[in-house]
């Protein structure tokens, strides 16, 4: 099956500057104003804190030499300009190394509200800020090192973690329920669904083992999130037996999913 992707990244100058045009620099505004709004009391205290470290604003795409000084001092990262796609051990192996894919296209206008690829804003506006934060970069970091060391049987249980805490996790806190995740914070609808609708199920992350037997579908929103307490409890998951505990998720088996999964490819 030959993968269709509309999108091409943008070759970066010597320097590490994309020439976007201002079409593309409108897009940007326009859903960093309309998210901007959104993820007040919504998004954690760190992402909320990261968005203004990284100095990201309204009116240009950010550049990747702005948020790669700022995020080298902060924590030692760097967004690394990839293409669309990437093959997943150049992925992890770039994560592993602190390095932050990111495809330096943005979506077209008649897509703001949804697209498949990951864009420009899903990974600057949705991820960059929380690697700002020590403790969860230092998560994202040995989570690609575990992963570049699973079997393929392994991987898979590793995508669904990655799935349920770097995509779509949610975190409690003193002011109420708080979303951490980049796959929610880019997303308008999502990021009001995943705090305040009764819909979907809130689940305790704990040691991680109900993430790892839980399948998703990628083109919905979440009927299910996983809610850590704070950013150590996914640190030490790495820390831990992590091969041990994906073991006993493959003995205990997968969680009914809660989605239609006719015609839909399941993870
Ligand atoms: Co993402």
């Amino acid at each position: 099956m030959t993968i269709l992707c509309k999108y091409t990244a943008k070759i970066p100058d010597a320097n590490g500057f994309v020439n976007y045009t201002p079409d593309e620099n409108q897009v940007w505004h326009d859903l960093f104003v309309r998210q901007q709004a959104v993820v007040v009391n919504r998004g954690s205290d760190e992402f909320i804190h990261g968005i203004q470290l990284l100095n990201m604003a309204a009116d240009h795409i950010p550049q990747l030499p702005e948020m790669n000084d700022i995020l080298k001092h902060k924590t030692g990262w760097q967004v690394e300009p990839v293409p669309a796609l990437i093959p997943n051990e150049l992925f992890f192996e770039l994560l592993a190394n602190k390095k932050f894919p990111a495809a330096t296209f943005i979506r077209h206008r008649d897509e703001l509200d949804y697209l498949q690829e990951p864009d420009i804003f899903h990974e600057f506006f949705g991820h960059c800020p929380m690697l700002t934060d020590q403790i969860y970069a230092d998560f994202t970091e040995s989570y690609a090192k575990k992963t570049l060391t699973a079997s393929d049987a392994d991987r898979a249980y590793l995508g669904r973690l990655y799935w349920f805490t770097i995509e779509f996790g949610l975190i409690n806190t003193l002011k109420g329920l708080r979303i951490y995740g980049g796959g929610i914070l880019s997303s308008k609808a999502e990021t009001i669904y995943a705090v305040e609708s009764p819909l979907p199920q809130r689940r305790p992350f704990g040691n991680g083992l109900d993430a790892l037997r839980t399948p998703y579908r990628i083109d919905i929103m979440q009927p299910i999130y996983y809610v850590i307490e704070n950013y150590r409890d996914l640190y030490d998951v790495m820390q831990k037996d992590l091969f041990g505990l994906i073991h006993q998720a493959q003995d205990l088996g997968d969680f009914e999913p809660q989605f239609d999964t006719e015609g839909a490819k399941t993870y």
